[in-house]
């Protein structure tokens, strides 16, 4: 017997209690007290208590002390992998998941966790084929399910993402997050007004999230139904502060609407349409490659070569709620398309020699980075490079909490010092991508 299988103590019962009562402080404070004593189960509690606090780094400095002891319990790889998870740091959460599907492999929540972390890590290939082999083995839980939905989604295939969540939304139409990806995708498939009722429905079911009336108000505004956007923002925006971001976002593109915009739900989708618009011969750039997703949509539809820009290093500082680094994929990088080239390094230091062996106009750019500071990097580098037809992405433009001061703010600012006129032509309230034509530069 060791002091954490079977300890017959009551304080520790009730700290069990308290945390599967969700009341994390005062189980912390029992948990901290004299009344327990040291051990595995304490420091064990101690972690899931950190967790539910959401203090990643103190519970994963607990729960990897008792894996030390103990590292093939399943369920304790499973909690540190999901206390990575909180902490931002999906690269980790997958490896920890990986261990606990492998102790565990007949346990599909294990299986679907991993498929989960995979997709948080953008790894959504390896997701998909996860969630496949699970659907096939069997296991049609709406979680599993999700996953495959989610992952098909990211990769451009939104026939197969539909799919799953149709199959889902069967056996269990209340489920908000599972109506409110399908809109996306059935814009696609079965129009605006389908779309509009899936997105509708994903607001009324328990326990939505409120901020699906904002992507509702967006959505309505980008399609030109200002009276419907108008009641939806009277009704359920006001002036709440999650919510307003999106339409804020939306209204903010109406003054520089070209007469060819169009509405997408799928990045991939967006992606290839506006290469194919974007008919100024020249580079093709993308900053923010990752794990390679959005690069592959690029090169597959440039007809052409292609440059990825990328640290692999994650985002050179902190982002909204995120620390510096994330979004990092430990230096690997991805395998790409034969006519895709990758440019490992800070865009500082590996944009100026790039465009000293590349003379030309640029023909397309998708700025991938999240933060300001990237994104102005890109935009004062190729100044010179940019011509009327250009075409430029940006992959999270509005709908952020903090969106005027990040890649919008970089692209007012240079549209303002280089006297850039340009106009919208497509845009994504759901991956909140837009897209620019330029129509011309200077004076
Ligand atoms: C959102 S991810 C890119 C996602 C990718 N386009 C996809 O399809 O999944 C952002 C990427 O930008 C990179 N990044 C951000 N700022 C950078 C900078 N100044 N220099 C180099 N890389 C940067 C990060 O390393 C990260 O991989």
């Amino acid at each position: 017997m060791t002091a954490d299988t079977v300890f017959p103590d009551t304080a520790l019962d009730e700290a069990r209690a308290l945390i599967d009562a969700r009341r994390y402080r005062p189980a912390l404070r029992l948990l901290r007290g004299d009344a327990i004593p040291n051990g595995l189960e304490r420091l064990h509690l101690l972690g899931l208590a950190h967790l539910g606090r959401r203090d990643a780094p103190a519970a994963i400095a607990c729960l990897r002390r008792v894996l030390a002891d103990r590292p093939d319990d399943a369920d304790r790889l499973a909690v540190l992998a999901s206390a990575h998870q909180t902490d931002n740091a999906p690269f980790p959460a997958v490896r920890w998941f990986e261990r606990a599907a492998r102790v565990a492999p007949d346990h599909p929540a294990f299986t679907t966790a991993l498929a989960g972390a995979l997709r948080r890590d953008a790894r959504y290939g390896d997701a998909l084929i996860l969630a496949r082999e699970a659907l096939s083995a069997g296991d049609h839980s709406p979680d599993i399910r999700y996953e495959a939905a989610m992952a098909a989604a990211y990769l451009g295939d939104d026939a197969e993402a539909l799919g799953h969540f149709d199959a889902l939304l069967a056996d269990d139409p209340e489920h908000a997050a599972a109506w409110f990806g399908s809109h996306a995708q059935a814009l696609h498939h079965h129009g605006v007004d389908a779309a509009l009722r899936r997105l509708r429905r994903a607001t009324r079911c328990g326990g939505a999230n409120g901020k699906y009336w904002g992507y509702l108000a967006a959505t309505l505004r980008l399609l030109g139904r200002s009276a419907e956007a108008d009641a939806v923002e009277a009704a359920e925006i006001g002036d709440n502060p999650k919510r307003r971001p999106l339409p804020d976002g939306a209204r903010a593109l109406l003054p520089r609407f070209s007469s060819d915009f169009r509405l997408f739900g799928n990045s991939g989708r967006l992606l290839r349409h506006v290469l194919a618009c974007a008919d100024t011969p020249g580079l093709v750039l993308e900053f923010g490659v990752r794990r390679g997703t959005s690069l592959d949509h690029i090169a597959d539809a440039a007809g052409q070569e292609v440059h990825g820009f990328d640290s692999f290093e994650g985002l050179p500082e902190g982002w909204v709620n995120s620390p510096r680094g994330v979004l990092t994929t430990g230096s690997q990088l991805p395998p790409v398309r034969g006519n895709a080239r990758l440019h490992v390094g800070w865009f500082e230091d590996s944009l100026p020699p790039f465009l000293a062996a590349h003379p030309g106009p640029v023909r397309f750019v998708n700025v991938d980075s999240d933060i300001y500071a990237s994104a102005r990097t890109v935009l004062t580098a190729l100044a010179d490079r940019v011509r009327p037809g250009t075409v430029i992405v940006f992959d999270e433009y509005i709908g952020n909490r903090s969106w005027r001061d990040d890649e919008y703010r970089a692209f007012q600012e240079f549209a303002a010092e280089n006297a850039v006129r340009y106009e919208y032509f497509a845009a994504s309230p759901y991956t909140k991508q837009v897209a620019v034509r330029v129509l011309g530069i200077g004076i």
